[in-house]
């Protein structure tokens, strides 16, 4: 094992490591709270700051992003998988500029990855990553080695959660498994999405960052808000993105703001490269 480990250590070396390069990893507890319509919104936000964006669509059983865009593309990572395509034959153009990497929807072998087929997967994506600033990670909801993984590895993490209680404590248990494992390389935060205000929203994040400081001693960071807003499920329905067609709604606006935050923020570590953190923390999950 050691030496595989070694072997693979070599393999996922990043030769060029892009400085400007930041993985931002979407997640929840429970499914259905937004995260699919906030990362394709925000890659959409990105683009307009003149940011250069790939989303992956690592939600291997409900892969949700190019229903959003309204495409579909005939090849997915399924192909990759399965040694039929390479990753760059992969990567498509949305019409709206920024580019993305579809998963399959349905296809169980997709969703429970061998250790293997995930350094596979990581190692073909890193020399893509020279071309974009940001990477953005549509992962599925719940616990599953692959999503701990992408999340780990990331130099941010967002944690979306809604109002409702039973939201709000699968985002305490998600977080709570993330902390017990999150280095100082990487950010977790509590996204609160479908909220009527920033007082509740904030309401909501200091009820689960107590309870997590209580039982971890650690805590996530705020990372802000995006309000509850009729006209989003609209345009889902009729095939286009909200940002697009309407930048003055409620959910633009605030998705504008985080772009505008992440876009002018600055990375932690001054170097974290993503795949050798993906690496070490497969390796680390897989010995306990
Ligand atoms: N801020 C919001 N306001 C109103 N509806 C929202 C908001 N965010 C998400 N939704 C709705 O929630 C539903 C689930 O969204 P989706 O992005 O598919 O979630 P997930 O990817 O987490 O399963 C969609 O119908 C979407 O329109
Ligand atoms: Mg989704």
């Amino acid at each position: 094992m050691k030496d595989q480990a070694r072997v693979l250590r070599e393999l996922i070396k990043s030769e060029y490591d892009n400085d400007n390069f930041q993985v931002i990893t979407i997640t929840s507890g429970k499914g259905g709270v937004g995260k699919t319509s906030f990362t394709v919104n925000l890659a959409y936000a990105l683009e307009k700051l003149e940011k250069r964006v790939l989303i992956l669509d690592a939600d291997l059983a409900l892969a949700n992003v190019n229903i959003m865009l309204g495409e579909k593309p005939e090849y997915n990572l399924i192909h990759v998988l399965q040694g039929e395509k390479s990753i760059n034959e992969i990567i498509y153009t949305s019409k709206y500029g920024f580019k993305y990497i579809p998963a399959s929807s349905g296809v169980e072998k997709l969703a429970n990855l061998s250790a293997k087929e995930q350094l596979y997967l990581i190692n073909s994506l890193k020399d893509i990553a020279l071309n974009f600033d940001f990477m953005l990670i549509d992962t599925s909801a719940g616990i599953s080695e692959i999503v701990v993984n992408f999340c780990l590895s990331a130099d941010k993490t967002i944690v979306i959660t809604t109002p409702e209680p039973t939201s709000t404590a699968d985002a305490y248990a998600i977080s709570r498994i993330l902390l017990e494992y999150k280095t100082d390389m990487m950010e977790l935060g509590l996204l609160v999405n479908m909220v009527p205000s920033v007082e509740e929203a904030k309401r909501i994040y200091e009820g689960i960052d107590r309870v997590l400081r209580k039982f971890t001693g650690k805590g996530v960071e705020f990372y802000g808000y995006v309000r509850k807003d009729e006209k989003l499920p609209l345009s889902i329905k009729e095939g286009f993105l909200l940002l697009d067609k309407n930048r003055k709604t409620k959910y633009s606006q605030d998705v504008f703001s985080f772009a505008e935050f992440l876009a002018t923020g600055k990375r932690k570590a001054q170097r974290t490269n993503f795949w050798q953190k993906f690496f070490n923390n497969l390796i680390k999950i897989k010995e306990e």
